[in-house]
Formats: C-alpha cells, structure tokens, sequence
C-alpha cells in the first residue's frame, strides 16, 4: 500500500475532506456538543435496545424523516455499520440482488453476509442492469436493486429514472446510498432523490452524519415496517453500543443548520462550476477525480501539491480500478474564488507530465 499520508503537516488548503459545507467547524454546532455533554454525558451505556435508548434518538428520527420526506427513520452508529447490517433484513430467502459495479465497499461487505444471489451491473449502464434482470429476475421470489446517488470515487450520479422504471417493471426493491449527497442537493439539502423527483421511488434510502452534516452516524430511512424489523432484527444496530447523546444532539443541530443552508449550497456549486471551467473535468459534482492512471504516479501528484500546501490525496486500487489511481479532490464550500484558482492553476501544471486529458 503505498504511503498515502506524506508531508501533510503544513497544508493550508484542505481538498480531501467530506467536510463540504464547512459544519465539522460550525462554531454553532460546536457550542451545541459542549453543551450537551453537561446535560447528557459521554457514553450511551449500552445498545438501544437495553440501557442505551434516549428519546432523543426517537425525536432525531423522526425529524430527520420529516426533514427527507420518508416515514419513517433508524439511526445507526456509522454508514459501515448500517450498509453491512441493513441488508441482512431486506433479503429474504431466494432473493436476487442487482447492485452497480461500484457501490459501496460496506454495501458489498453487507451483501455478502447474505444468502443473496448479487449481481453486478456495469457502472451507471442501466441497459445491463435490465438485461441481468431479464435474465434472471422471474427465478427469484424477490428482486432489490442497489445503486448510489453520488459515488464515492467518480462524483457522478445514476440512470436513476431507469432504475425506477426497471424498479416497477420487475417488482422489485430500489435501495439507494445518499452518503456523499445528502444535504449537498435538493431543496434544503433533502438530497439529490429529492432533487430529481424520485424519492417517492426509493424503497430504502441510506445517509450518513459524517459527510456533509460534519458529524458521524448515517440513518435508514423508508416505511415505519422498515424500521421495526431493523429495530427488531438487524444485528448491527443492536448489538452495538448507541452513539453518545452528544453526538445525537449535534446530529440535529446540524440538520436544522443544513436544511437552511441554501446559500452555502449555491456557494459549492459556484466553487464546482469555478474549477470545472478552469480544470475541465467530467464529474458535475463536488468529488472530482483526476485519473492519473499508475499508483506511483498518482501519489507523485499527491505528494508534488502537498509540497505547495494542498491536501490531497491519491486512491489506489482496491478503492479504485487497477490502472486508474486518481486524485480525488473535493470541492468544499469554504474554498475561496482565490483557493480555486491557484490550485487549478498547480494541478494543471503538475499533473501535465501525467495526463493529456486535464486542461
Ligand atoms: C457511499 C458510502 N456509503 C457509506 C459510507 C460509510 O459511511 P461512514 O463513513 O458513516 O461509515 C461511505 C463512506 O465512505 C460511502 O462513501
């Protein structure tokens, strides 16, 4: 694995972080932890379902689910721990899952802990998500198809009035991860389903705590029978010791925070469109990757801007394909017309040995 953390100590332009709305920082969210240490304490003291219940995490539930437009919501200690837990409930004997080729890594581990049939479909090709469902989908007694609304490593978004279409056409289950686009998109920040008027298509939709809301947890939202059997059944949330009343209590501060935060919202998007229009690059979203190709190379562009004060960072295969280590720069929110610019400006310069394709 090649060392991936050189020379990080006197970055000033931070461009890896999920932190995309600048809440992780939030003066207003941090008074919101310290006070809640002194009402609630540090540790929950156990799983939800003995010493560790509050009715705050009933309370944060349902003002999430109101604030997406689901029914209903489960809040998990992570979105590992939700993705690899969450689907031991949806299968059911003899069911066929259909999942994008790049989901998740936590959605592959979840999936594995089931006696499910999965199929992989080409990333984003719709087409061969229908042709495997064809093919296989009238053998099963139940179908679920998986996909993200933002992927992790390329920034791009799927075929998601497709998947709907496939959804209907084959009885089967839509579960869709909204990590890296919850309270990015949408009418205040209820995200990209929302965004493109699919949520109502959405089975299961998962989001996390740790990206955009600058916190921690993830949530698994959908019908009030959705919750009970996670409640009752799935291993992850209960065997696990809850997430502190500290951590809840910011969790809803920080939605309340994000849900009237369009002005920072069209701030990242100017910032996108800023370094789009300087760097040219195919993703419309705040993770743009710039594919370098070869590990080594990719980590000699890390290391060449960490050299000038940018943290990035290059991911290698197995995160990525072999053969297209990248650089995945996020755009943030708090990056300034300046910060973009002069960093367009490097990346260009620097990666040029690399690539023909960055402008
Ligand atoms: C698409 C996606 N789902 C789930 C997760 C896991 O979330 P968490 O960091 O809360 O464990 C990630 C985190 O990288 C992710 O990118």
């Amino acid at each position: 694995m090649p060392d991936n953390h050189h020379g990080l100590n006197q970055m000033s332009v931070n461009l890896t972080s999920n932190d995309v709305l600048g809440m992780a920082q939030h003066p207003a969210l941090k008074l919101a932890m310290k006070a809640a240490v002194d009402t609630y304490g540090i540790g929950a003291t156990g799983s939800r379902r003995l010493s560790g219940n509050h009715d705050l995490f009933c309370e944060t539930e349902e003002r999430v689910a109101q604030w997406v437009g689901k029914p209903s919501a489960v809040l998990f200690n992570s979105g590992y721990q939700m993705n690899s837990g969450v689907f031991s409930i949806l299968v059911q004997k003899n069911t066929l899952v259909v999942a994008d080729k790049w989901v998740h890594a936590s959605i592959i581990d979840g999936l594995l802990r089931t006696p499910a049939t999965v199929k992989r479909f080409r990333h984003n090709d719709a087409a061969h998500c229908e042709a495997i469902l064809q093919k296989m989908a009238s053998e099963f007694d139940a179908v679920i198809i998986v996909c993200e609304s933002v992927y992790s490593m390329d920034g791009d978004t799927p075929p998601i009035h497709d998947l709907v279409r496939l959804k209907h056409a084959f009885g089967a289950m839509l579960v869709v991860d909204e990590a890296h686009a919850i309270g990015v998109f949408g009418a205040g920040g209820r995200g990209w389903l929302h965004e493109q008027g699919a949520l109502e298509d959405v089975d299961v939709l998962l989001i996390t705590f740790g990206k955009a809301l600058g916190c921690c947890g993830a949530m698994a939202l959908g019908s009030h029978a959705l919750s009970d059997t996670i409640k009752r059944r799935c291993r992850s949330y209960i065997y696990s010791t809850a997430l502190p009343l500290p951590v809840v209590a910011v969790i809803q501060s920080s939605v309340a925070i994000v849900q009237g935060a369009d002005a920072l919202r069209h701030q990242l998007q100017a910032n996108i469109q800023q370094f789009k229009a300087l760097v040219h690059t195919e993703s419309s979203t705040h993770i743009q990757p710039i594919i370098i190709g070869g590990s080594d190379d990719a980590l000699a562009l890390q290391r060449a801007l960490n050299r000038l004060g940018y943290d990035v960072r290059a991911v290698h295969h197995p995160t990525v394909p072999k053969g297209q280590s990248r650089l995945r720069i996020i755009i943030s929110a708090t990056h300034s017309t300046q910060d973009i610019q002069q960093f367009s400006a490097h990346l260009t310069t620097k990666s040029a040995p690399y690539l023909a394709h960055v402008g």
